[in-house]
């Protein structure tokens, strides 16, 4: 779902009728989180004290399970979420350059997001679009060997569209 405010009453409401809606809550923690993951974009402490009380169990056990998976952030995305494909086709074909020079251009690691919060940069295995390899997912969209060699024009645009 899409909420307009992230952490607003309408994202709450619908974890809870995920939450409601499940027979065995205990053992459930893994799937609740990924539930609100994908409602909220990402697992704040508030979040996941919501989850705790919720299903009865310790807020420590819902934290250790967060930091624990890899899938799991406590970090917001960006607007627009930059995926750089690491995959082997890929990586054979310079993705590590086109990674370098996205974190060069926004100032950002892999993980992290743009103090704006534009843009978050994560690097992927395999997108499945090897013939254009390498490949850059912003957001929906796919560019490929001829687009990624100018990441600074493709970020650029899309600066633009929020002016
Ligand atoms: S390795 Fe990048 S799309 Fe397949």
């Amino acid at each position: 779902m899409d909420c307009e405010n992230k952490l607003s009453a309408q994202c709450y409401g619908a974890l809870k009728d995920y939450i409601d809606s499940l027979e065995e809550k205990k053992g459930a923690l893994i799937s609740v989180l990924h539930k609100a993951q994908e409602i909220f974009g990402y697992l704040p402490t508030e979040v996941q004290e919501f989850i705790a009380v919720e299903l009865g169990v310790p807020v420590s056990k819902v934290y250790g399970v967060v930091s624990f998976y890899h899938f799991f952030t406590m970090t917001p995305k960006g607007k627009y979420s930059i995926s750089v494909c690491m995959g082997t086709a890929c990586y054979v074909r310079g993705a590590e350059k086109v990674l370098n020079n996205v974190k060069n251009y926004l100032g950002i690691e892999v993980g992290e997001t743009t103090e704006d919060g534009l843009f978050s940069l994560d690097a992927l295995r395999c997108v499945g679009a090897c013939g254009l390899a390498p490949v850059v997912l912003v957001g929906k969209d796919v560019y490929g060997k001829q687009e990624v060699k100018d990441m600074k024009k493709i970020l650029e645009k899309y600066r633009a569209m929020e002016k």
